[in-house]
């Protein structure tokens, strides 16, 4: 296979997606500008990184969990990285190379070829969450797995035998009651499960709920009062998947809907509301003012990860791109609108947690702000350019843009511990494609524009990956 044909296949094993071989542990790392006094404690970041040659297509959500840590007290900064050590991966190692397939690729491997490890690896590459004082590396096909504070893995969490199914990459921690809301979803029924997590790690409560189909959710909302779910046709063909078709497929036919629900409640109250066709793989934050509840989300007009190549095609002239959207749903009428709220299209969107469940003023986005990727070619769509910080109060918007050749990720906010919402920072890792080495942006919250307060450089790249977590110390 030449070069050329190799990044067609593989886009996501190449350049800022190019795995990691080793694990490391560096200190004092270069910094340029001031790091914040503030700032003690670890910034994680989880994504994928696969130890060993995929066998068959590589998809990027297959790889190895790896999680990121970079340190920050005193003004110094250390930097490590330990990839998640499934049951699956363990496997692999004694085998010396790839056994398991992905989204792409079906391959379930039986107990001859990966003993009790089972047929599909938990990756666990998703997210990284602390609540009740464990760290959680999250992916939504499977239960938690849980990491000691040297990284280390500690093994997957089923919540003392509570938890059944699936656990969300997306989980929402209340920051008042310190509760942790989550869902699961499966390919067989019930499709869908929402869980309550107490302050102090029990599962309290899991709620079934009834959908026509199984979807693939991976994100939902959860404010001081409800859960709200989005029911969008992103359609799991196992079946079809296991005859050499695509896992999942875009059905717009069976439309799409928002479910509301008493987050405390059993389910009885669950009402679902017809929207416009869309997919929102993440929510910026939401809130319920009596009858109403607002949502924000980056929204898509249809779910397109690569996979389904007959989805029909959008209608001429429409945008592939998404943007921030405003819902307003209006559960005494059983309505809901959508309004855009952003100009630049970006994904990856975060707050800042103390207002998690309630009306927030800001919000962060990695976007585009240099406009859309160039879609024909492969792995360039998620290669965000900008950070945009939004004030929803004043309606405004502002974009950071990392600079030519540059690539930046999610934008984590450090809250400032003494501070109100917008006081803090906004870290984000950002990849030069030149140098192929990276380096940690530290930007003021309130003022993005004025770039990084101080920038942490390392030595080499660490992989373009998806979801992190500020841990203060
Ligand atoms: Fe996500």
């Amino acid at each position: 296979m030449s070069i050329a044909e190799d990044r067609e296949v593989q886009p996501y094993l190449r350049g800022v997606y190019a795995p990691v071989h080793d694990e490391i542990d560096l200190v004092d790392l270069e910094v340029t500008g001031e790091l914040p006094a503030e700032l003690r404690g670890s910034f994680l970041r989880n994504g994928p990184n696969p130890m060993f040659d995929p066998a068959g297509r590589y998809h990027l959500f297959d790889g190895d969990g790896m999680v990121h840590e970079l340190s920050l007290a005193d003004g110094r900064a250390s930097y490590r990285n330990r990839w998640v050590r499934s049951r699956g991966l363990a496997a692999e190692q004694v085998a010396g190379r790839a056994l398991y397939g992905g989204m792409a690729n079906a391959a379930f491997p039986g107990p001859d070829v990966v003993g009790d490890a089972g047929p599909m690896k938990n990756v666990a590459n998703t997210h990284v969450v602390r609540h009740a004082g464990e760290i959680l590396c999250l992916w939504e096909a499977g239960p938690p797995t849980v990491l000691a504070d040297d990284l280390s893995t500690v093994g997957t969490t089923d919540f003392g035998g509570r938890l059944r199914g699936a656990f969300t990459a997306h989980p929402k921690i209340d920051p008042v009651t310190q509760q942790m809301f989550a869902f699961g979803y499966s390919a067989i029924p019930p499709y869908l499960r929402y869980h309550v997590i107490e302050a102090d790690g029990t599962l309290s409560r899991t709620v079934d709920i009834d959908l026509p189909a199984p979807v693939m959710m991976h994100d939902f909302v959860v404010t001081e009062t409800h859960a709200v779910f989005l029911d969008a046709p992103a359609v799991f063909d196992l079946a079809g998947f296991a005859a050499g078709g695509p896992m999942i497929a875009w059905q717009p036919e069976r439309g799409t809907r928002i479910g509301v629900m008493a987050r405390d409640g059993d389910g009885s109250d669950l009402r679902w509301i017809p929207v416009e066709d869309c997919y929102v793989f993440h929510f910026l934050n939401g809130h319920s003012d009596g009858e109403r509840v607002v949502i924000d989300a980056c929204r898509l007009p249809r779910m397109d990860i690569g996979l389904d190549a007959d989805a029909p095609p959008l209608p001429a002239g429409e945008d592939p791109s998404g943007y921030l959207t405003r819902f307003t749903i209006d559960l005494a009428a059983g309505t809901a609108r959508h309004d855009r709220l952003a100009e630049v299209s970006g994904d990856f969107p975060r707050l800042d947690d103390r207002v998690a469940g309630r009306a927030n003023r800001y919000g962060y986005l990695a976007s585009f702000a240099n406009g859309a990727p160039d879609r024909s070619l492969p792995g360039e769509d998620g290669l965000f350019d900008s950070i945009t910080a939004y004030d929803l109060q004043a309606g405004t918007e502002t974009s950071y843009r990392v600079g030519p050749g540059r690539v930046v990720g999610e934008p984590v906010v450090a809250s400032h511990p003494d501070g109100e919402e917008g006081d803090g920072w906004v870290m984000s890792y950002v990849h030069d494609r030149a140098t192929q080495r990276s380096e940690v942006q530290i930007l003021a919250a309130a003022d993005i524009a004025a770039g990084p307060v101080a920038t942490v450089h390392l030595p080499r790249r660490v992989p373009f990956g998806f979801h992190g977590s500020w841990l203060p110390a």
